[in-house]
């Protein structure tokens, strides 16, 4: 039998009963009192108290390894983009657009994320520190041992591995080999170099012999 619902007007067909006002009215009194808006849905935000950001550039101050970093950002723009266009940190990689490959791993106060699935203007207030942190003068020991074993071929995936092994190992620094297959199943390497970011792993956990 036809499914008529389609061919019903806006005024016949039955209602959640929630409108975009009240929509609008809960997300400003969740936590993160911001709005992107346009058109309508900009003076309804405006009307329920919500902050509203853009639709154009606004500066925000992200704590981007320890430091202050200030950024021209739209709405609309990832961390990913912030990082790599507004702070010349490149070390975060655009590969997957659903955090599939784990290359744009970042830490988000504390927690491991995809930098390219969170929006920048989220992440204001936030400690965000990034695969960079781990380098400079005196590398980080999964960096060196990345080095030692030769773990990476084109590269293009190993700073989010390096990110992903150096979280999981300061949740585990004992870990296993088995342990550490099963805690690096986040991250992709087109170019097949497991065997050795496993190796490279299992030097850190032996105190970088
Ligand atoms: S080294 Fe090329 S994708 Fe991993």
């Amino acid at each position: 039998m036809k499914d008529s619902s389609f061919e019903k007007t806006s005024a016949q067909r039955p209602t959640s009963g929630y409108n975009r006002r009240e929509f609008f009215k809960g997300a400003g009194t969740a936590a993160a009192a911001t709005a992107i808006a346009g058109g309508a849905g900009l003076a309804e935000a405006q009307e329920a108290g919500v902050a509203v950001v853009g639709p154009g550039m606004k500066k925000v101050t992200l704590d981007v390894n320890g430091q202050p970093r200030e950024v021209a950002i739209e709405p609309r723009m990832s961390l990913l983009e912030a990082l790599r266009y507004g702070c010349g940190l490149t070390g975060a990689k655009p590969v997957s657009i659903d955090a599939s490959s784990g290359a744009s791993n970042v830490w988000i106060d504390g927690k491991v994320a995809s930098a390219n699935t969170v929006l920048a203007i989220e992440c204001v207030g936030k400690k965000i520190r990034t695969v960079e942190s781990l380098g400079g003068d005196k590398p980080d020991a999964v960096v060196t041992a990345f080095v030692h074993n030769d773990a990476m071929q084109c590269g293009f995936c190993t700073p989010g591995f390096v990110v992903a092994v150096r979280n999981f190992l300061d949740q585990k620094p004992n870990a296993t080999e088995e342990e550490i297959r099963a805690g690096l199943n986040g991250n992709l390497c087109r170019c097949g170099t497991y065997a050795n970011v496993i190796m490279a792993a299992l030097e850190v956990v032996k105190g970088g012999k």
